[in-house]
């Protein structure tokens, strides 16, 4: 059996054109509440995934390309559009990057509106079968009863699809492997304690959810490490959530398999290293307050990196749509560029 997206029992987006509008489900009320909101505008769009009700790299890239089809709908102006919605979060490759295909749709187009919702659809179409592919390729990682430690959400909940690194383990259940996930909380948002235990319990997939700082303390139990990525330069350094490259250190040192999954859409052909990427700064209050209450004392100053680069020689391989790439990556990534032309 496969692991599909029609197997798992809600939507993260949806665009019905009936209606012109994008439902997404809200992930800022997970897990206690599962609601899907409408986004009717381009301004919409971009609120929404600056709050994160929308998040995960290929996932707000999805959302992007539909926010332009709404452009077009309301007759606003389709290139303002994107330089708005490219601005709201600069890590994530995916974002610009659909939002490119989407203005080259576009100025070839005869029927806006049309091309640009056909654009967006292949998209989605794309990235669900990314996963699936993914999938395939890395549940050969997985052992049966292999205890793997994963961190943020980089599940069915941050693409169209059924996830990267959480695809692999939906993939490797399908085909009847068992395993044990240790979900790092990731502080300050936190997607891994929120998010991917939400989804992984629900799809019947045995969850812990650690502190982060626990990390350390689990990691010589851990028979694999997998996480998502949201920018990869052509070295192989890996921009993901903060805290990734802290977990790459750890498993090195017991030496436990550190596997990034990702999308071609996510390495960034024209970045050389990890020090090209840039890195989203969000604002002190995800760190000053906890729900509402304030829990820093106020004359402190704060630091609120959303993401960090892992160097590519932590890296053990990266599971991608067209297979498993092992170091040395440069040649890797080298070889996918040519293939994909
Ligand atoms: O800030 P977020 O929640 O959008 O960050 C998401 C991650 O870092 C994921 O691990 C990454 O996007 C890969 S998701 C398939």
């Amino acid at each position: 059996m496969q692991a599909s997206r029609n197997s798992l029992s809600f939507k993260t987006i949806e665009f019905k054109k009936s209606k012109n509008e994008i439902t997404i489900l809200d992930q800022t009320k997970l897990p206690e509440q599962e609601v899907y909101v409408s986004l009717k505008t381009v301004e919409e769009v971009y609120n929404a995934i600056k709050t994160m009700q929308v998040r995960g790299a290929p996932l707000i890239g999805v959302t992007a390309a539909y926010g332009l089809v709404l452009a077009a709908n309301n007759k606003e102006n389709v290139e303002k559009a994107t330089s708005y919605l490219q601005s709201v979060r600069p890590t994530a490759v995916n974002l610009s990057w659909a939002i490119k295909r989407m203005m080259t749709r576009a100025t070839q187009s005869t029927d806006l509106y049309n091309d640009l919702l056909n654009e967006a659809d292949t998209i989605r179409q794309n990235d669900v079968f990314s996963c699936e592919k993914m999938g395939e390729h890395g549940s050969a990682l997985v052992k049966n009863n292999a205890h793997i430690m994963v961190h943020c959400n980089a599940g069915a909940l941050a693409t169209s699809g059924i996830g990267t690194a959480l695809g692999v383990l939906y993939a490797a259940k399908a085909r009847g492997t068992q395993c044990v996930v240790y979900s790092c909380e990731t502080r300050p948002l936190l997607q891994g304690a929120r998010l991917t235990t939400w989804e992984l319990t629900k799809n019947g997939i045995e969850t812990y959810v650690i502190c982060d700082n626990m990390a350390a303390t689990y990691m010589p139990n851990m028979d694999l490490v997998l996480v998502g990525a949201d920018r990869i330069a052509t070295n192989g350094d890996t921009a993901n959530k903060i805290g990734t490259c802290g977990l790459a250190i750890i498993a090195q040192y017991y030496a436990v398999p550190f596997y990034v999954v990702a999308p071609i859409s996510t390495f960034d052909f024209t970045r050389v290293s990890g020090e090209d990427i840039p890195i989203e700064t969000r604002c002190e209050d995800e760190i000053r307050r906890f729900n509402t209450k304030n829990i820093v004392a106020k004359q402190a100053k704060v630091c609120n990196p959303a993401f960090d680069v892992t160097p590519a020689d932590l890296i053990t391989g990266i599971v991608t749509e067209k297979g498993i790439l092992r170091p040395p990556f440069n040649a890797a990534i080298e070889r996918l560029v040519r293939n994909d032309k």
